[in-house]
């Protein structure tokens, strides 16, 4: 029942966690780290990456942390063999597939922490051409070969604001759940083929100013690899002018509607470069709309007529 406590033994430690939360949330409260990365405290869990899993006892399989309510007497053991071998093996088969350069300093962090070796799959297989993944259909099988499959392909630069590089994409859904039911409730994007064809797609894959997109850029916020940019990002990286040792933050309020939602201007030679909302901000919960996403030029332009 809500409101009771529960006794579960995390790591040897009897714990006492409410009826309701997750295994993760136990773990969390008892600074017990267990790495995730589908998981994000202001989307709904899909599931999708099990990095998060641990071992239960009672359970043949490992269950993900970041989903699996505690129960009364549960017994988890969070950093077993079995685990680490388990995450190891998950994050090497991204690595193989997936440009990780640009992932966030978590996902970075865990393929240290578990030493991951990408390269045990052998050698990248050539990139795919454009649209050539948003080709495939569910059924089509391929015989694997001597390389590692891949996801590299051209990035999508099909509209003003952001670009979609799916070579760096680890399907961890929170775009898609930021542009469904947990946020945003336009479901612009969803995913599309299955097993390793499956990619984050548009409706019949249209161009983004086709789709139903309303860019308020949350996929954005949410996104932990990169695959995801602003415009003004991914050309200041393509020309070599990205430098973070040059930027600032800064906190402000969005000047455009009473909502008054939080923002955070990332600022590089006094032009701001990006705008996100964090993500424990009672306002947003990081989530916002085009204007205080991506109305900023306003501000760079000086000229009055
Ligand atoms: S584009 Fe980013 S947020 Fe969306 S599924 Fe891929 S990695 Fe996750
Ligand atoms: S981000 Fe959008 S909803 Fe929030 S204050 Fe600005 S204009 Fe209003
Ligand atoms: S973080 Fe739990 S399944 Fe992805």
């Amino acid at each position: 029942m809500s409101g009771d406590l529960l006794t579960i033994t995390i790591d040897g430690k009897p714990l006492s966690t409410p009826a309701g939360t997750t295994i993760l949330d136990a773990c969390r409260a008892a600074a017990i780290g267990v790495p995730t990365l589908c998981y994000l405290e202001t989307l709904a869990p899909v599931n999708a990456c099990r990095i998060c899993v641990v071992e239960m006892e009672g359970s043949r399989t490992l269950v993900p942390a970041c989903s699996r309510k505690a129960e009364e007497g549960m017994t988890i053991l969070t950093d077993t063999e079995r685990v680490r071998h388990s995450r190891k093996l998950i994050l090497e088969m991204l690595g193989s597939s997936v440009d990780l350069s640009l992932a966030n300093a978590e996902l970075k962090g865990c393929m240290k922490e578990y030493g991951a070796r990408p390269e045990r799959f052998g050698p990248t297989a050539r990139p795919n051409a454009a649209g050539e993944r948003d080709k495939t259909r569910p059924g089509h099988h391929h015989a694997p070969g001597p390389d590692a499959a891949t996801t590299l392909q051209p990035v999508k630069d099909d509209n003003n604001l952001y670009v979609r590089d799916y070579a760096r994409c680890v399907l961890c859904y929170k775009c898609v759940e930021a542009c469904g039911d947990d946020a945003q409730n336009t479901y612009a994007i969803a995913v599309a083929g299955r097993g390793f064809d499956a990619r984050i797609s548009t409706e019949f894959n249209v161009p983004l100013p086709d789709s139903a997109c309303v860019y308020c850029g949350n996929c954005i916020g949410v996104c932990p690899t990169g695959a995801l940019m602003f415009r003004s990002e991914h050309e200041m990286r393509r020309d070599g002018t990205w430098d973070e040792s040059k930027q600032t933050v800064t906190s402000t309020i969005c000047p455009y509607c009473g909502v008054g939602c939080n923002l955070d201007l990332r600022v590089q030679d006094n032009r701001i470069v990006t705008v996100s909302s964090p993500h424990d901000s009672g306002v947003t919960r990081g989530m916002l709309c085009v204007k205080g996403r991506f109305g900023f030029e306003f501000v760079q332009i000086r000229k009055r007529a």
